[in-house]
């Protein structure tokens, strides 16, 4: 999709469809004033009709509106003026797109930069329309025998800036394309089934994304370095499988050498069958989708080097296969990790925390300003959280509260649990330094306790998506594309 602003008669716009806001229950935005005095007060006529009802969200499609060059307009109903917030905000785009896509419309003219929301500025309500426009009309076709071209016509969006100034508009369509375009690339790589995207083809994905960016670089351990340098945890999970596991590490470098980079850490479980721990088959194809973290990092990367953001970003991607097999670990079985801790691993199904917690050791080396890991890690998130909010837990009351911050502001947000010390007894071993799993109660705490254990010497949190970053059926299966919002958004305020 194409965007870009326009000016001008809106009445003599030669766009296939103009969308103007309405408050509710009566009140006309500027743009649905001018139409409404071209037409010789025509919307107003058909507002007092009642067809468009007071909710925010709500759309009514007109055609043929006379003195209106445009074929067609969209009143969109915002609700009433001052309770205009970025929920309802986004709610009613996301009822727009659907709205326009039901439409034969090559390209729209909208004209929502005069709208304002509580506590937000306009190039946020345009980076937030690309964000959702793109989301809402995203399709993925790379499996189909024959991809679908028909069934999306819409090419150009459009937006209008009388009243306003172009620059923030601009600003906002840079932010919003740039986050857009790194969503899509996520979502492409999350949603690829489990017997293409392994570990390999992630540090395929990641090596393609560094080629021809300056500013962006990758290495990557095989088993082999990860064997040297004393990563038994990780290799404790790659073991069971044909696929490799692979440590994949992107630098991104947009300031000064000296300066301390942030870290992103993702969980890549390109596939998780549990192991020996096997998991039960109704819901273990949605497992595909146990790398969703390393997606959000990578979708991440592309968009903060696609804005050359001023600061240092280092993406690891913790990418290996959870199989049972004749060389899979033993419920049982103790290893080393590369911190030195010791793990007995009473569950092969808690993969996450296995990988995770040699990545957090890895990436010291780098000291970093903060560390953030991004992890589809327990069922347990989506029972106390459902699909709202990720939930953030953090060693450091500062970086949470930016996080939470930034997920608020982009409305991607991540609710705080806590990581107190009384949890950690319940990790406790009677042979090894700690056990993997830490029984039924507060599991996704345990799980983020466990990994604490690891990140002792930074700043850091750890953001629990397995209820947030896909959905498993329905018309919106896949990958939702979260958190890369509220990673970008942090990034953005780290300048
Ligand atoms: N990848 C799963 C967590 C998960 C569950 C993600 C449901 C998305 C939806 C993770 O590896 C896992 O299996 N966790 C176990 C941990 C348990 C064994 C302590 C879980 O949540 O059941
Ligand atoms: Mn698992
Ligand atoms: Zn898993």
């Amino acid at each position: 999709m194409e965007y870009a602003t326009r000016s001008g008669n809106l009445a003599k716009s030669r766009a296939q469809c103009i969308v103007v806001p309405i408050y509710a229950p009566l009140e006309m935005s500027e743009s649905a004033k001018a139409l409404n005095q071209a037409s010789g007060g025509q919307i107003n006529k058909i507002l007092k009709r009642g067809d468009l009802k007071p909710k925010a969200g709500q759309t009514l499609l007109l055609h043929d509106v006379a003195n209106i060059n445009a074929q067609r307009v969209i009143l969109v109903n915002l609700g009433p003026r001052e309770d205009l917030d970025s929920v309802k905000y986004i709610t009613a785009v996301r009822q727009l797109i659907g709205a326009i896509k039901s439409l034969a419309v090559k390209n729209v003219l909208i004209c929502f930069t005069d709208v304002t929301c509580k506590d937000r500025t306009i190039d946020w309500n345009i980076e937030r329309l690309i964000e959702h426009f793109e989301a809402g009309t995203y399709q993925y076709q790379d499996m189909k025998g024959k991809p679908d071209t028909t069934s999306q016509t819409l090419e150009q969006v459009d937006f209008y800036t009388d009243r306003v100034s172009g620059e923030s508009v601009e600003t906002g369509i840079r932010r919003g394309t740039s986050l857009a375009s790194g969503m899509h690339f996520a979502k492409d790589i999350a949603n690829t089934p489990g017997n293409v995207c392994t570990p390999t083809y992630l540090a395929e994905k990641a090596t393609k994304l560094c080629k021809g960016n300056k500013a962006l670089s990758v290495s990557i351990l095989e088993e082999e370095d990860m064997q040297k340098m004393g990563m038994g945890a990780f290799l404790s999970v790659c073991q069971g499988s044909e696929q490799p596991g692979k440590l994949i590490t992107i630098h991104y470098q947009g300031t000064d050498e000296s300066s301390r980079p942030h870290v992103l850490i993702g969980k890549g479980i390109t596939f998780d069958t549990g192991g020996i721990s096997l998991k039960s088959p109704p819901a273990m194809h949605e497992m595909i989708y146990d790398m969703c973290g390393a997606a959000s990092v990578l979708g991440t990367m592309s968009t903060i080097a696609d804005q050359k953001l001023p600061i240092n970003v280092i993406g690891v991607l913790a990418a290996a296969e959870n199989m049972p097999s004749g060389k899979a670990t033993r419920p049982g079985d103790i290893v080393k990790t590369m911190s030195g801790q010791t793990v007995e691993i009473l569950n092969t199904d808690a993969e996450g925390r296995l990988v995770l917690c040699d990545a957090l050791t890895y990436i010291g080396q780098f000291k970093p300003a903060s560390v953030i890991d991004i992890a589809t890690l327990t069922g347990a998130i989506v029972t106390a959280l459902g699909s709202v909010a990720t939930g953030l837990f953090s060693n450091d009351d500062d970086l949470a509260r930016q996080i939470s911050d930034a997920g608020e502001h982009v409305l991607d947000r991540a609710w705080r649990l806590p990581i107190w010390e009384e949890y950690q007894p319940k990790l406790a071993s009677a042979f090894a330094d700690m056990a993997n799993v830490g029984g039924r109660e507060a599991g996704s705490i345990t799980a983020a306790c466990y990994l604490a254990r690891f990140a002792k010497t930074y700043r850091w949190a750890h953001l629990d998506i397995a209820g947030t970053a896909y959905q498993g059926s329905g018309p919106n299966k896949g990958y939702t594309g979260r958190p890369i919002a509220l990673l970008s958004q942090y990034l953005y305020d780290q300048i």
